[in-house]
C-alpha cells in the first residue's frame, strides 16, 4: 500500500502567457507581459510570448498528449485580456470560446480542469490605470471572475483566484524583474493589498454564483537560517513572515503577520478592518507551489526583511540555481496544517528546469528531472502519511515554455518543445510519470527509469 488516495489528482500545470502564443488573436487585448517582453533588456534574448508553444492553435494535440500520459487533471490559466480585452466592459465571445472548447475537450478526455483566473498577464488597459496599485482593480477582477464563473462553473470544479500573489507584488512592483517592471517598496505593498482584496472579492462573487470549490495558489518555501547566529535566525524568521505568511495570514486568519508592517515602515499602506474582513472570506482549499527552500543570512541592505538568500557550494541545484530540497515540501505542508488547521491542499506546482539534451531518436534523456519528480512525490507521500489532506500533485510544467524573464532558456516541461518546429517530444520523465500514475503512486524508489 502506498500513501496516495485512489482519487488523487495526478496533474500537470501551465499558464496562458507561457504557452498559448497568439496574444492578440480573435480580438484579445494585450497584457502587461506583451508590453514588457518588448522592452529592451527585460527578457533574456528578447524572447516574447508571441508564439510560445502555439498552444492557442495546437491545444488539441497537447491535451491528447497529456491524456496519453495518463494525467487526470490539468491546471491552466485564463488570459484576462482574451475574455475582456479592456480588462472590463464587453465580453469577447471568441476569446471566451477558446477556454470553453478547452474545458470541453479536457472533460471528453477524462481530465479534470483546474482553472487559475490570474497568472500574471494583467490587461494592459488596466495597467494604464495603475494596475494592481489602483484600488478599483479588486472590483474589476471580481467582475472578470464572475464572467468565467457564469460561463464555466457548470464544468470546472476547481478554481484558483490568483497564482503566487507574492511574486506578482514583489517581482512586478518591487524588484521590477517581472511585468509591469516597477520598482518601489510602497508600490509592492499596495499591490499586495489589492491582490488580496481582489482575491477576497472574487471568492465572494463565487459564493453568489458558483457551486464548486475555490482557493488560491501561493508560493511557499521553508526559510532556514544559514548559521546559528542570532542575526541569521531572526532574518530567517522575518523572511518566513514576508514570503510565507504575507498572503496566508490575511486570507486564513484575517490579519497581517506580526512584524510585517514594521519591516515595511513608511512603505506600509493603511489597511481597514473592513478590507481585512473581505480578504478573510473562507476558501475551500489551498494550492501550494513548491520549488525549494531559502537559506537565509542577515543583510541589513535587503529590503524589507533584511534577509538575503544565499547559495551554498556543493548543494544540488536545478538550472534555475534553486537548491533541490524535497524534504522542504513535507516540512511546508506539515507547517500549513499546524499553523492554519485542516484544509484540503493541492500541490499546484512542483517541478524543475534542467539543461536537457535535444531529442535523439524520439527520446529526451532527463534523468535529473525524473529523480526530482520521484523525490518530491515521496516527500508529498510522507506528508500524506502524516495525515495532511493532499488531494493532487500538478507537475510544473506540461510543456517547455516561456519562463518569464528567462524566456525560452529554461525548460521545465515533461514534454520537450522544439520552438523552431513546434514539435513535441515527451521526455523520459514524462514516461516515468505515466508509470507512476498507472501504479497509483507505487514504486517511487530511485530505481532505473522505465523504457
Ligand atoms: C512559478 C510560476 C510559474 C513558473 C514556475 C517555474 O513561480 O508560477 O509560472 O514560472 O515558477
Amino acid at each position: 500500500m502506498n500513501g496516495f488516495p485512489a482519487d488523487f489528482l495526478w496533474g500537470a500545470a501551465t499558464s496562458a502567457y507561457q504557452i498559448e502564443g497568439s496574444p492578440l488573436a480573435d480580438g484579445a487585448g494585450p497584457s502587461i507581459w506583451h508590453r514588457f517582453s518588448r522592452e529592451p533588456g527585460r527578457v533574456l534574448g528578447g524572447d516574447t510570448g508571441d508564439l510560445a508553444c502555439d498552444h492557442y492553435r495546437r491545444y488539441r494535440e497537447d491535451l491528447a498528449l497529456m491524456a496519453g500520459l495518463g494525467i487526470n487533471a490539468y491546471r491552466f490559466s485564463v488570459a484576462w485580456g482574451r475574455v475582456l480585452p479592456q480588462g472590463g466592459g464587453p465580453i469577447n465571445r471568441q476569446g471566451l470560446g477558446f477556454y470553453d472548447r478547452l474545458v470541453d475537450e479536457l472533460l471528453a478526455l477524462g481530465i479534470a480542469p483546474m482553472l487559475t483566473l490570474y497568472h500574471w498577464d494583467l490587461p494592459l488597459a488596466l495597467d494604464e490605470r495603475g494596475g494592481w496599485c489602483h484600488r478599483d482593480i479588486a472590483g474589476r477582477f471580481a467582475d472578470y471572475a464572475e464572467v468565467l464563473f457564469r460561463a464555466l462553473d457548470d464544468r470546472v470544479r476547481l478554481w484558483l483566484t490568483l497564482n503566487e500573489p507574492w511574486v506578482s507584488a514583489v517581482l512586478g512592483y518591487q524588484t521590477g524583474v517581472h511585468a509591469p517592471g516597477r520598482q518601489g517598496l510602497s508600490e509592492a505593498a499596495l499591490a499586495a493589498q489589492h491582490l488580496l482584496l481582489a482575491h477576497g472579492e472574487a471568492v465572494a462573487a463565487y459564493r453568489a454564483t458558483g457551486r464548486h470549490r475555490i482557493g488560491i495558489a501561493v508560493n511557499l518555501e521553508p526559510q532556514h537560517a544559514a548559521s546559528e547566529r542570532a542575526e541569521d535566525i531572526e532574518a530567517a524568521a522575518r523572511r518566513h513572515a514576508y514570503v510565507n505568511r504575507w498572503f496566508l495570514d490575511p486570507i486564513l486568519l484575517g490579519r497581517y503577520p506580526d512584524g510585517l508592517s514594521a519591516m515595511f515602515g513608511a512603505a506600509w499602506p493603511q489597511v481597514s478592518p473592513e478590507d481585512l474582513a473581505r480578504i478573510h472570506a473562507p476558501v475551500d482549499f489551498l494550492g501550494v507551489n513548491y520549488y525549494s527552500r531559502g537559506l537565509v543570512e542577515w543583510d541589513p541592505s535587503d529590503r524589507p526583511a533584511q534577509a538575503r538568500v544565499i547559495s551554498r557550494m556543493g548543494t544540488e541545484r536545478t538550472a534555475m540555481g534553486w537548491e533541490v530540497y524535497p524534504e522542504g515540501l513535507t516540512e511546508i505542508l506539515l507547517w500549513l496544517r499546524r499553523e492554519y488547521g485542516e484544509r484540503p491542499l493541492y500541490l499546484t506546482e512542483s517541478g524543475a528546469a534542467f539543461d536537457d539534451p535535444p531529442p535523439a531518436d524520439g527520446v529526451v534523456a532527463d534523468p535529473e528531472r525524473a529523480t526530482y519528480l520521484r523525490r518530491h512525490l515521496r516527500a508529498a507521500e510522507s506528508a500524506l502519511r502524516q495525515g495532511v489532506d493532499l488531494r493532487g500533485y500538478f507537475v510544473w510544467s506540461l510543456l517547455d515554455n516561456f519562463e518569464w524573464a528567462y524566456g525560452y532558456s529554461k525548460r521545465f516541461g515533461l514534454i520537450h518543445v522544439d520552438f523552431a518546429t513546434q514539435r513535441r517530444t515527451p521526455k523520459a520523465s514524462a514516461w516515468l510519470y505515466r508509470a507512476i500514475i498507472r501504479q497509483g503512486g507505487a514504486n517511487l524508489a530511485d530505481s532505473p527509469d522505465p523504457a
